[in-house]
């Protein structure tokens, strides 16, 4: 009663930042991503007659609560034994719980001998974390309601993804409390889920003609207007650091260089850069000139969770 599986972190285009149903973790509005294939997490589930759960992460000690709500969705009633490792090139900062309970959901179904569609380790792995959900099917994947699907390959698009380490350490609020209190307290909140269900039909417009000017621009026009309503939550959310700043003033000078380079951040400090294979080492180098900036790493599209032999 043992399985290990991996899956990749994802980078969403158009933004997850509200629920409808903070109990069922379902979305106020439709979200797309994209998985990055340097940001992978490898999870143990062992399952037997242990005296509780218990959850290490890259070694230490953390709370299995998440992990239980997940495991009794899918009917596995006997404790677990997890064990989830980070792979990152890097450690700082990084740290997904999209990856995570992606590889929990496929590593705990394995483990118990459940045959489950890929729609169902979907919708399990959303009870861990919202994002999660996109990272079971990985590649190019929209979440609607209760499970993301992948609506293109990784191949359909060789893009590149220049994630910037813009800070060490963990962030003050969550996406947790973060997306809580932005959807209570944020006069702009519904201005911004208006926006995302304009923004994501014109993505996935955009993404089928892998028209990178336009979907770049949308894609950093919808981070942007997250942390905009982020920002205007009482007390205020500011997941910017001094580096976030800079790389995004350092990407507007390099697409007037004729460099088409455009930004996305999740609720932290960490920029991600969207741009063309051949001009990821201009946008590395960039990116790394930015003072604070401690690592880049340059990914590309992934595939989806899986169960290792
Ligand atoms: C800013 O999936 O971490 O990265 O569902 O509460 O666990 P919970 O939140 P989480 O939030 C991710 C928010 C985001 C945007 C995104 O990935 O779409």
């Amino acid at each position: 009663m043992k399985a290990t599986a991996t899956a990749h972190a994802n980078i969403a285009l158009v933004k997850y930042w509200g629920k409808k149903d903070d109990a069922l973790l379902l979305p106020e509005a439709a979200s797309l991503s994209v998985a990055l294939d340097k940001l992978l997490t490898t999870t143990t589930v062992e399952l037997g007659d242990f005296p509780s759960d218990s959850l290490t992460l890259d070694g230490r000690t953390e709370d299995p609560r998440r992990a239980r709500a997940l495991l009794d969705a899918a009917g596995i009633s006997l404790r677990a034994r997890i064990a989830s490792r980070n792979e990152f090139p890097t450690a700082a900062g990084l740290a997904s719980s999209a990856s995570g309970f992606a590889a929990l959901a496929v590593a705990a179904c394995a483990a118990a001998g459940l045959d489950k569609s890929r729609e169902e380790l979907s919708a399990l792995a959303r009870l861990g974390s919202g994002s999660a959900t996109r990272s079971v099917p990985g590649g190019w994947a929209v979440w609607e309601r209760e499970s993301a699907r992948q609506v293109y390959p990784p191949a359909h698009w060789d893009l590149r993804f220049c994630v910037a380490i813009c800070a060490g350490g963990e962030k003050d609020v969550g996406s947790r409390d973060g997306m809580r209190l932005t959807r209570d307290s944020s006069p702009y909140h519904a201005a911004w889920i208006e926006q995302c269900k304009r923004d994501l039909p014109e993505a996935l417009r955009l993404l089928a003609a892998r028209d990178l000017a336009a979907l770049g621009a949308l894609a950093e026009r919808n981070a942007l207007r997250m942390h905009a309503d982020a920002l205007a939550a009482a007390p205020p959310l500011v997941y910017w650091q001094p580096p976030t700043v800079a790389s995004l003033h350092a990407l507007r000078e390099l697409r007037k260089q004729g460099v088409a380079a455009f930004a996305t951040i999740d609720a932290g400090p960490h920029v991600v850069a969207m741009c063309r294979p051949e001009d990821a080492p201009a946008v590395e180098a960039r990116l790394r000139a930015v003072e604070g900036i401690a690592d880049v790493l340059v990914c590309a599209p992934a595939g989806g969770a899986r169960v290792l032999p």
